[in-house]
């Protein structure tokens, strides 16, 4: 099921998301929604709390395949890059962010299962601004030259 992403300005985008505890039907629920949501709108990525839902738990869809993370956090972050981003919470704009070029994570899946993965690069990016919107950040926080674009 497609849901709404929330805008910029509704508070569930500044809430530090609580960690998920139940792995049950409707966490598997709400990360399929997420990913139909987000392949729909054509994005890199999508945290829960941009669906409307304070958990942490993002999906992201890069060229290395599609993930799901529950509960991520950083191992260690290395390296520096510097590139444009844009939110599908936050429309028609775009905004360049220093982030690491290169994360290590922890995460679950929606069993619960405990992995790790390190990614680079734009995957990288991806990761750090989805990780982001679980603390309630915005790139929009980060970036330098906020500017208009089409959608
Ligand atoms: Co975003």
């Amino acid at each position: 099921m497609i849901r709404n992403i929330v805008q910029v300005g509704d508070p569930v985008l500044r809430k530090i998301c609580s960690p998920v505890e139940k792995f049950d039907e409707a966490l598997g629920a709400l990360l399929d929604d997420m990913k139909e949501t987000l392949r729909r709108e054509e994005g890199a990525g999508l945290a829960a709390p941009q669906v409307g839902v304070p958990i942490r738990a993002v999906v992201v869809d890069v060229e290395e395949g599609f993930f799901e993370f529950v509960n991520p956090k950083f191992v260690w972050q290395k390296g520096e890059q510097t590139g444009p981003e844009g939110c599908l919470s936050v429309k028609g704009k775009a905004g360049d962010v220093r982030r690491p070029n290169k994360v290590k994570i922890i995460f679950q899946d929606r069993k619960g299962d405990r992995y790790s993965l390190v990614a680079r690069d734009f995957f990288a990016r991806a990761i750090c601004h989805e990780l982001d919107h679980l603390d309630g950040i915005l790139y929009t926080d980060k970036a330098r030259n906020v500017r208009d674009v089409e959608d």
